[in-house]
């Protein structure tokens, strides 16, 4: 369910990476000359759906207060981040979310906070476009529910050399367009090939075995099957990221009962600051699963 423990693990980790950015940042004599950006592309509301406090607990206010901070999403936390970066870039599709964000520019009024009622694809190519390079730097979080994120979109994040990207990848809506017998149908295959960016995958991922047909021996007889495991799965994207990125982090596994759902990935676009930001990931990293 959202709001369950891997969503709080990603939270934190996010939380935290913005924390340590925003402090370089300000201390640092030659990075304070950069303007910065917070970028959530799958913004939500700022506040995660979670069952509200039943019985014994209710009243009790450590519980509260636990439970408030637990509330917290993605735009909240990174709203709260001190010193805050200079602009705010909320993208979210649905617009009655985006009402309720317009709502946080009367809480965090020390905030230049912009909302885009937009898809997440289109509004991040047209803001990589306009970033001016020369004295902003920013980190983009992606945090799609399932596989919505294409490549072009990725590789205009790292193209700009100015980024440091969160992303959550997929895992289990990617796994699932990955059939196991025969070759995914073709809308399932197109999107992969999007998200991948290169269509590659069908040849790594499938394996095609033939044989003399038992009923016509003059026939074959072929059966195409996957093969790749989650392994070699996550290792094709992140081969993918580390061709663009300047460096990326170890990634991070979050599961829920039912297996892996998603796999946290972190690529610094910047050179300068690649070392520092995928020293500062690998640490936060230890914490899931790798
Ligand atoms: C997993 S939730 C984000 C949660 C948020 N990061 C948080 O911590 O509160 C994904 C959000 O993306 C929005 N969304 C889904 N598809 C989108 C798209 N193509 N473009 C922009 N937003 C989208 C959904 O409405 C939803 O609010």
């Amino acid at each position: 369910m959202f709001g369950g423990s891997w969503t709080q693990q990603k939270l934190e980790i996010l939380s935290e990476y913005l924390r340590a950015y925003r402090l370089i940042f300000h201390k640092n004599p030659r990075a304070r000359f950069f303007e910065t950006s917070y970028v959530d592309a799958f913004a939500g509301t700022g506040e995660i759906p979670r069952r509200k406090l039943q019985g014994f607990f209710k009243d009790d206010p450590d519980m509260l207060k636990a439970e408030e901070e637990f509330r917290k999403g993605s735009v909240k936390r990174a709203l709260e981040v001190e010193p805050p970066f200079h602009h705010y870039v909320f993208i979210e599709k649905d617009a009655g979310k985006c009402k309720e964000l317009e709502a946080l520019k009367k809480e965090f009024t020390n905030c230049d906070i912009t909302i885009i009622n937009e898809d997440a694809n289109a509004a991040l190519l047209n803001w990589c476009a306009e970033l001016d390079t020369r004295k902003e730097r920013a980190v983009v979080f992606l945090d799609p529910f399932g596989a919505s994120v294409e490549w072009k979109v990725i590789a205009a994040i790292a193209d700009t050399k100015a980024v440091d990207l969160w992303i959550l990848f997929p895992y289990a809506a990617i796994n699932r367009m990955l059939v196991s017998e025969g070759m995914p149908p073709k809308a399932w295959a197109d999107r992969l090939t999007r998200i991948f960016g290169t269509d590659q995958w069908a040849k790594d991922f499938y394996s095609t075995s033939s044989w003399k047909s038992l009923i016509d021996p003059e026939k074959r007889v072929e059966r195409t099957y996957k093969t790749a495991d989650q392994e070699q799965i996550t290792e094709f994207f992140m081969k993918r990221l580390k061709g663009k990125f300047a460096a990326v982090a170890k990634p991070g596994f979050l599961y829920n009962s039912k297996g892996l759902l998603f796999v946290l990935m972190f690529a610094a676009g910047n050179q300068k600051g690649a070392e520092a930001g995928v020293r500062i990931a690998n640490h936060l990293m230890k914490r899931l699963g790798q």
